[in-house]
This record gives structure tokens, C-alpha cells and sequence, in this order.
């Protein structure tokens, strides 16, 4: 399929009907999984379109969400067989009032690196706090430059406020911060060189993450066609370079974190730009992670794959072995290829 510069796709493939994913190549193996994402919360303060349906979506109840013991316990277990990565996410993981001693718990672990992706509203507040606590990275989320555009797709965010955030974590030692764009056809895909060029002067890497049809939201609704809100990577990538000149291929090894980006280079920036390409070229075949819900269920998958609860190995107390056993039945549900409409909210899972 050849494509214009500006032009999108409609996915044929995506189909708007859950569909089950397959497992024909068989059981995927905890050797390959680098990388527990841990939700910590499924509540946010803002309400972005891609994410939440209209009226906000139904958050479980605060007493149903694990304990910062709960999150080490098995974090620990993930770092014993082999689990170099650890991300906090949520919905906003910012909003969870003990934040700051999950990531003091999972730092102790000690391991590789421990990561936070944020809308980074909270971070005047709390930037210096998760830098103490031994939080290694950040990543925050950015979907418009334009101060009323992003308040429309964040349903009532302000860009002051997230810039603000960003000098407060730059200021705590937070340099080389990654900002993830979903990009959506006809709401901000017209910003994408806009992007592209704050990694000329500063050290960080801007992400183009196509828009993934995943539980309720304002692009899913019941007789709306979901795949028109996609446009293909490789469409943002020629649109890039149609602007600002070639972009030249990062070494994968050289970027921090064991993420799905291709990474690039425009010429003479300090900063990078990724493509996160789930839809149009699904990187399933490689995938190293594992997730936890933060009302602790343990997903093979992001889109329609198993889970398994870990809430047995966890009451009365964490049981270390049988936390390990859990681990090794949900990678087995890995699929090879994911399906394209997930089942639960984006704002459930963390990304
Ligand atoms: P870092 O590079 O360490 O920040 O890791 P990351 O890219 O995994 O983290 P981030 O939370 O920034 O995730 C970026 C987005 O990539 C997620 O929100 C998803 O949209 C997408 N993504 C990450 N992992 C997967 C995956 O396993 N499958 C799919 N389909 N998409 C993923
Ligand atoms: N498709 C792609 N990315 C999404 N994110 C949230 N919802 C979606 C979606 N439906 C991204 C956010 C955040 C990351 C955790 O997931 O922008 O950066
Ligand atoms: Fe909140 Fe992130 Fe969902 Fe936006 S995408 S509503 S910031 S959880």
C-alpha cells in the first residue's frame, strides 16, 4: 500500500468486535519478560478522548486497589526470575497518595531501572519527591501544543500546568524525558513536525504512538468506526521528514528502557523521536512484559489477552512462591498476535 505525505489509513484489518487472540505458536516463556508495568491506580485527573468515554468511566473502589506491600511483594518476585524493568503507571499514577513509598518499595528492589509515565500535572509537587525516592525516569504524556487543544482532548487539562511540570522535573534531575504523542487522525496529527522539533534543543524523545481502539472512549463509541482515528506511522514518520530533513536510525541498545519505539534522529538534534507502531506493525513476536492491574490482576497482554488474579497469592499474606506460579501461568496466555480492540480501558491497564 503506497501512501501520500498527509494521507491516513483505515486499518482494514481492525475489527470493531472483540475478537480472541490466537496462540497457535504456543507458550511464551518468563525468561523473555524484562518488564512489569504496574498500574497503580485506574482514576485520573483528566479525562482524555482516546481514553475515557464521555461521562468518565466507572472506577473500582479504593478499598478494592492493592497495598504498597501488595506491589512489592510482587515485584519482588518479578525482579527474582529475571525482571530488569519496573513502570508505574495508571490511569495517573500520580494521584495515588502513597506514590512516593510504592516507588521508595520498588527502588529497593533495586532494579535496572524503575520508570514513571505521567500526565505530569502533580509534578511540581511531586517530581523532587519521586526523584528521592529513586525513580530513574519519566515519561509524560502530550497529545496537543496548543493550549486549547489540549484541553479539549484532555477534557479540561491546562499546557501551562503540564510545562510547568516538565521544568519541575527537569529541574529535580529528570533530563532525558521521553513525551508520548497519540496520534489522532483530524484532532492533532497536523503538530506532528511541531513535535518533532523540540528534540532539535533539548535531550528528549518525543514518541508517536498510534491511537490503539482499547475498552470505552470518546473515538469508541457504538456504530463509530474506530480505525478512522488511526493514522499509520510510517504516514507521521514521511511528514516528519518532509519538514525537517532525514531521519537517521537510532541504535535500539543506546535507548533507555526496553520499550516497542523505533527510535530516530533528525539531523543535529540533541533529542530523538520514536514511533510506537502497535497497530500498523504489531511488534507482538517480541514482547517482554507483563502487566498488573492496580485491583490486582496480572494481564498477558494489553489488548485481548488472559489474565490471571493475584489477589489468592496475596491475602493473608504474600506468598512468594505462589506469586511465582501466577507469573508463569499468565505468560503462557501471551498471544502471538494481538487482536485489535482490547477489552478492558486504557486507563485500567497504564499503556
Ligand atoms: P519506556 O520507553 O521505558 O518509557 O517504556 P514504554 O514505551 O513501554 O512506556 P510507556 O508507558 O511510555 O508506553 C508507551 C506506550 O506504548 C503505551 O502506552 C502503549 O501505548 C504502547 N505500548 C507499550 N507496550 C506495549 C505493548 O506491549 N503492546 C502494545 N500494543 N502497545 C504497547
Ligand atoms: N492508544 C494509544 N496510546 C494510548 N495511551 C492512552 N490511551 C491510548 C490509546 N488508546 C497512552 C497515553 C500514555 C500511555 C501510558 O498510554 O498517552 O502516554
Ligand atoms: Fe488520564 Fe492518561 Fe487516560 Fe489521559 S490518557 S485520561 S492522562 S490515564
Amino acid at each position: 500500500m503506497s501512501l501520500a505525505v498527509g494521507q491516513s489509513v483505515a486499518l482494514p484489518i481492525l475489527d470493531t468486535a472483540p475478537q480472541r487472540p490466537v496462540f497457535a505458536q504456543g507458550p511464551r516463556d518468563l525468561a523473555s519478560v524484562r518488564l512489569l508495568r504496574i498500574s497503580v491506580t485506574d482514576r485520573c485527573n483528566l479525562r482524555c478522548i482516546y481514553c475515557m468515554p464521555e461521562g468518565g468511566v466507572e472506577f473500582s473502589d479504593k478499598d478494592e486497589l492493592l497495598q504498597p506491600a501488595d506491589f512489592e511483594a510482587i515485584a519482588r518476585v518479578a525482579v527474582g526470575f529475571g525482571v530488569t524493568h519496573l513502570k508505574l503507571t495508571g490511569g495517573e499514577p500520580t494521584i495515588r497518595r502513597d506514590i512516593i513509598d510504592i516507588a521508595e518499595r520498588l527502588a529497593a528492589l533495586r532494579p535496572e531501572d524503575l520508570s514513571l509515565t505521567t500526565n505530569g500535572l502533580q509534578l511540581p509537587r511531586l517530581a523532587g519527591p519521586l526523584r528521592d525516592a529513586g525513580v530513574d525516569r519519566l515519561t509524560l504524556s502530550i497529545d496537543s501544543l496548543r493550549p486549547d487543544r489540549y484541553e479539549r482532548i484532555t477534557g479540561g487539562g491546562r499546557l501551562d500546568l503540564f510545562w510547568r511540570g516538565v521544568d519541575a522535573a527537569t529541574d529535580a534531575g529528570f533530563e532525558r524525558l521521553k513525551f508520548n504523542v497519540v496520534v489522532i487522525n483530524g484532532v492533532n496529527d497536523d503538530e506532528v513536525a511541531d513535535f518533532a522539533a523540540l528534540t532539535r534543543d533539548h535531550p528528549w524523545t518525543v514518541r508517536f504512538i498510534e491511537y490503539m481502539p482499547l475498552g470505552e472512549s470518546q473515538l469508541v463509541r457504538p456504530g463509530a468506526d474506530p480505525s478512522a482515528a488511526i493514522v499509520d506511522n510510517a504516514v507521521i514518520h514521511r511528514r516528519i521528514e518532509a519538514v525537517h530533513g532525514p531521519l537517521a536510525p537510532v541504535e535500539r541498545a543506546t535507548e533507555v528502557g526496553v520499550g516497542p519505539a523505533n527510535v530516530f534522529r533528525l539531523p543535529d538534534a540533541r533529542g530523538r523521536v520514536g514511533f510506537i507502531s502497535a497497530m500498523s506493525a504489531p511488534f507482538c513476536a517480541t514482547c517482554n512484559r507483563l502487566r498488573l492491574t492496580a485491583t490486582g490482576e496480572l494481564r498477558s497482554c494489553l489488548f485481548d489477552g488472559g489474565e490471571v488474579s493475584m489477589l489468592p497469592t496475596l491475602r493473608p499474606a504474600p506468598d512468594p512462591e505462589f506469586i511465582a506460579r501466577r507469573f508463569a501461568e499468565c505468560v503462557v496466555l501471551k498471544p502471538d498476535t494481538h487482536s485489535f480492540r482490547g477489552n478492558r480501558a486504557m486507563s485500567q491497564l497504564g499503556g
